[in-house]
């Protein structure tokens, strides 16, 4: 079976896709609405969106325009990093349900730690309490798998050791040259699943000379070598893109990189993501 068609189960058994389409700065409208398309019918079967990226209208409905059944297509939407309370969280997996259309979610995790506009704040208190909301919705069937987005481990024990439920799944930023070690750890010995955004580092590591010789050697493109070191590092890669030949591209990963060439790729250190 092609690695597009395979899952991971989660620590709660529900089978997570081994690969998923980004749509982080993927507008609202056409572009969203053909890339999922796109992406559907190029046989991902994982679609990962947030409140936050402003697309859930457009994702939910080339979903439902798709003709796949809505139990085939893993949805992943996020709670917006500034949400931190009980009834804030409450109605916004609500809001995220209606903007997509649908009436259960597969995964809902909290974007971030932190706002985005307070890097670093101390939010452990909301943290818990929007956790507490996200666990009654998953006990009532409303959402499949509950997890976080961006959380190092200190912010991960502070869920684990005041919460019930351990999150399934932690979605970091995570490419060759960024390689979240001790994140990475703790989550394994955990059985938390580590999904990979900016698995090709928003496309800037793409023209990294070193990766480049790595592709020629395996004579597939530096994209695909990027998805494939996330693989091989278990994690769950997400790529993004918006065009019919790079989203089919980035699905063909049915490759080994040798144990020789994954030590290259991982002394490759440094983030050359690049904001403006
Ligand atoms: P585009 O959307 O125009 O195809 P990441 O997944 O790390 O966020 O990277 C996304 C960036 O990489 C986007 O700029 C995307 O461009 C580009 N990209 C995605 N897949 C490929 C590919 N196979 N080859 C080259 N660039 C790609």
């Amino acid at each position: 079976m092609k690695i597009i068609q395979q899952s991971v189960k989660l620590s709660n058994g529900v089978l997570l896709p081994r690969i998923g389409l980004g749509t982080w700065q993927v507008k609202n409208g056409d572009e969203a609405y053909q890339s999922v398309r796109l992406a559907l019918a190029a046989g991902y079967r994982h679609i990962d969106t947030a409140e936050g990226y402003q697309n859930e209208e457009s994702v939910g409905r080339a979903i439902r325009d798709s003709g796949i059944p809505r139990s085939e297509i893993f949805v992943t939407s996020k709670l917006e990093s500034h949400i931190k309370d009980y009834d804030g969280a409450k109605l916004a997996f609500e809001k995220t349900l209606a903007a997509l259309g649908f009436d259960y979610l597969d995964l809902f995790l909290i974007h971030a730690p932190w706002p985005w506009g307070a890097i670093g704040q101390d939010c452990r208190d909301g943290n818990v309490a929007a956790w507490k909301a996200m666990e009654e919705f998953y006990k009532a069937g409303k959402i499949r798998a509950i997890g976080v987005s961006n959380f190092d481990p200190k912010d991960l024990d502070n869920i684990i050791t005041r919460c019930e439920i351990v999150p399934h799944v932690n979605q970091i930023a995570y490419f060759i040259g960024l390689d979240q070690q001790a994140t990475l750890d703790y989550c394994h010995a955990r059985n938390i699943v580590i999904e990979a955004y900016s698995p090709l580092g928003i496309g800037y590591v793409l023209s990294n000379p070193i990766i480049g010789e790595v592709a020629q050697r395996n004579q597939v493109s530096p994209a695909q070598v990027c998805i494939r070191w996330c693989l091989q590092h278990d994690t769950v890669p997400l790529p993004k893109s918006t065009h019919e030949s790079r989203i089919h591209q980035n699905t063909e990963v049915d490759f080994t990189l040798s144990d020789a060439d994954m030590k290259i790729l991982d002394a490759i250190k440094g983030d050359p993501r690049r904001w403006s």
